[in-house]
């Protein structure tokens, strides 16, 4: 370890130093041009926070309700795939670190460890934590439904369905570096080589750009998520809208609630920054369910002002990957400890003792003034 991390880019800076190249630049490519992977992160710069003061702020409750669980504090972990490849532990490490701290875990449906793993390991220590699905519907929906039926009976206790993915977007650097799995690991829930992402060859693409566009089905739309309804007793949210038409939809089809998400820019460049589009969405959902949000979360004082903004809860990816190469277990816990002390700070510094404290009088837009 080098020396002591004060902030996610320590994380993010020691990550890469450890990470094999191709591996760094999977989890940290955006698509295209990466214009809306660096806005995801601008965006926050361009809405402060208006303090209040003189509010007794000697003791803070960062805790709150996420889908009926009580969790620490309103920053969970989002779904990032093949965590074996930062660390050997990989999956069940996040999920012993998220039950250190009291958090939730979205488990992708492309990970390196199975389902039930992974509820073990979040189960074996302690209290607290709790495990969502990130699910990506395949074209064969069997399959499909064998996942979140092995979801239901570990005990994760809602589906994220993945709505932005009918194909994958184009990642330079995994092109370039043929990007695939290395050969010691496979997606963990799937029993054939092929949907197991552990074919020796890809061609000369991203082996993930061909693996999703034989896999997953694009033919997917909103009567889909009838569909699954009809097949879960789980709360189902949909993750990936960015537009307030699709929220109001959503909502018309019962959905539990909303991720505001471009999958960290890895999708479509060119796509407004989560926040930017976060009010549109809770506007439009108007209190029907809940709005949540990910995308260039980096400090306690982003999702202070998501908080202000509506999310009832905000999701980081990157920085815990980044955490779980420093250090496995240790290194993701030490990441949202880090996240949760600024959090805490940045409540305590604008006057707010609880969650329910924060409100969209917290922030304001910066008016950026042209000298022409
Ligand atoms: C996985 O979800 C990815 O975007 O690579």
């Amino acid at each position: 370890m080098s020396g002591q991390r004060v902030c996610v880019s320590d994380f993010e800076e020691e990550a890469r130093k450890v990470l094999p190249k191709a591996v760094y630049d999977y989890y940290r490519s955006g698509a295209d041009e990466q214009r809306t992977l660096a806005d995801n992160v601008a965006a926050f710069n361009r809405w402060y926070l208006v303090p209040r003061v003189l509010r007794d702020v000697s003791t803070v409750d960062l805790s709150v309700s996420v889908l009926g669980q009580k969790l620490s504090m309103p920053l969970c972990v989002a779904a990032t795939a093949m965590q074996r490849m930062a660390h050997f532990e990989g999956e069940t490490a996040t999920a012993r670190a998220c039950r250190a701290v009291g958090t939730g875990m979205m488990l992708s449906s492309w990970a390196t460890s199975t389902i039930e793993e992974v509820m073990s390991a979040m189960t074996s220590v302690g209290a607290g934590g709790v495990l969502w699905l990130q699910l990506y519907i395949y074209k064969d929906r069997e399959l499909t439904l064998s996942l979140v039926r092995r979801a239901e009976e570990a005990g994760y206790k809602a589906i994220f369905v993945t709505v932005d993915t009918p194909y994958l977007g184009r990642r330079w650097a995994d092109m370039r570096n043929r990007f695939k799995l290395p050969s010691h690991l496979s997606m963990s829930n799937f029993s054939t080589a092929s949907l197991a992402f552990s074919e020796g060859n890809y061609g000369n693409d991203s082996g993930l750009a061909v693996y999703v566009a034989k896999a997953i089905d694009p033919t997917l739309c909103w009567d889909d998520i009838t569909w699954l309804k009809k097949h879960t007793h789980l709360p189902v949210i949909v993750k990936g809208v960015l537009n307030g038409q699709d929220a109001i939809q959503a909502v018309n089809y019962g959905v539990d609630g909303i991720v505001v998400s471009n999958h960290g820019a890895r999708q479509l460049d060119g796509v407004p920054a989560t926040l930017d589009v976060l009010e549109d969405v809770v506007r439009a959902v108007q209190g029907r369910c809940d709005v949540y949000m990910d995308g260039g979360v980096r400090q306690g004082t982003d999702v202070l002002k998501a908080l202000a903004m509506g999310a009832k809860a905000v999701f980081i990816g990157r920085p815990v990957l980044w955490g779980l190469a420093c250090q496995g277990e240790q290194g993701v816990r030490e990441l949202l400890e880090l996240l949760k002390e600024e959090l805490r700070l940045a409540m305590a510094l604008s006057g707010c003792r609880s969650i329910s404290e924060v409100s969209r009088s917290l922030v304001r837009r910066v008016e950026f003034t042209s000298r022409m």
